[in-house]
């Protein structure tokens, strides 16, 4: 359990919706912010509600700022504003095509970023997360972009549920999606392909995903096409080779053609 600390210029609505979802949360009430690293509570990483919403701190002195979901970033939009469009290698990936934009299933939701740049295309995208916190995270970003003339149209394009994702898929038929998406932590990452403070604290939070290889047998399962995005010289998920490979500088996406349906496939 991770403690919360507020701030007192957050915003109490919040503050309540988020201890209904997380009864058993412990709050500390932060009457002068500088007492925070000071606090008895277990552990590095907490959760943080100030003015701005919600966010992840380390109590480590080296570790200073608050992270948090935020699309409106100045990286992302560089992100988007520079490789946006089907060129973009995820969308690609997931079938974007002119005139095509697939149902996606995003499995491993994370802190939402590859599911903003497939709903930024225009796909609806459905995201899986299993972390409560990693979920109340993102679902504080898709608030603050909801609320965002410039950010909600996209926002609106993703639905965010809380829940492990082999549960899901054990109601899925096949068709219910297009492509299922997995991008499942790495043993060791945080400092590889995917490096910066949000997938350390990412990894801090979730550690390594064990069960990703049975993972990616169920989605199989569905017919759907699947695409596991990798480190780029990581083996293949379970050992399975994937029907054809897009490969970036630092990651790569292993695609599992459809066997549903042949329109479906690369
Ligand atoms: C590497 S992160 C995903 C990053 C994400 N693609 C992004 O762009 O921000 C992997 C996430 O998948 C979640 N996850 C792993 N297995 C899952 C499962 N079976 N069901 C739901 N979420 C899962 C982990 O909790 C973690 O937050």
């Amino acid at each position: 359990m991770l403690p919360l600390f507020i701030r007192p210029d957050a915003d109490r609505q919040l503050l309540q919706q988020i201890c209904a979802r997380h009864p058993q949360l412990v709050c500390h009430d932060l009457a002068d912010e500088r007492d925070w690293r000071r606090a008895p509570t277990d552990g590095q990483t907490v959760l943080w509600l100030d003015a701005l919403g919600l966010g992840l701190r380390r109590r480590e002195a080296q570790h200073p700022g608050v992270v948090r979901v935020d699309f409106a970033q100045a990286t992302w939009q560089h992100r988007l504003a520079g490789r946006a469009g089907a060129g973009e290698l995820v969308a690609r990936a997931c079938g974007v095509r002119q005139g095509r934009l697939p149902r996606v299933l995003d499995l491993t939701a994370g802190f939402g970023a590859d599911a903003w740049i497939l709903a930024s295309q225009g796909l609806q995208v459905d995201l899986y997360e299993r972390s409560p916190w990693v979920a109340l995270l993102l679902a504080d970003g898709l608030r603050r972009a909801l609320a965002s003339a410039d950010l909600q149209a996209t926002a609106a394009r993703m639905r965010l549920q809380e829940g492990d994702a082999h549960r899901l898929l054990a109601t899925l038929q096949p068709g219910d999606y297009d492509t299922l998406y997995l991008d499942p932590m790495f043993p060791g990452e945080g400092t590889k392909a995917r490096s910066g403070k949000a997938m350390s604290l990412l990894q801090h939070l979730v550690g390594d995903d064990a069960d990703a290889d049975a993972l990616l047998a169920a989605a199989r399962r569905l017919g759907a096409r699947v695409v596991v995005k990798r480190p780029r010289l990581a083996p293949c998920l379970g050992g399975v080779e994937p029907s054809h490979v897009l490969s970036g500088k630092s990651v790569r996406f292993d695609i599992y053609a459809a066997t549903f349906r042949d329109e479906a496939d690369a």
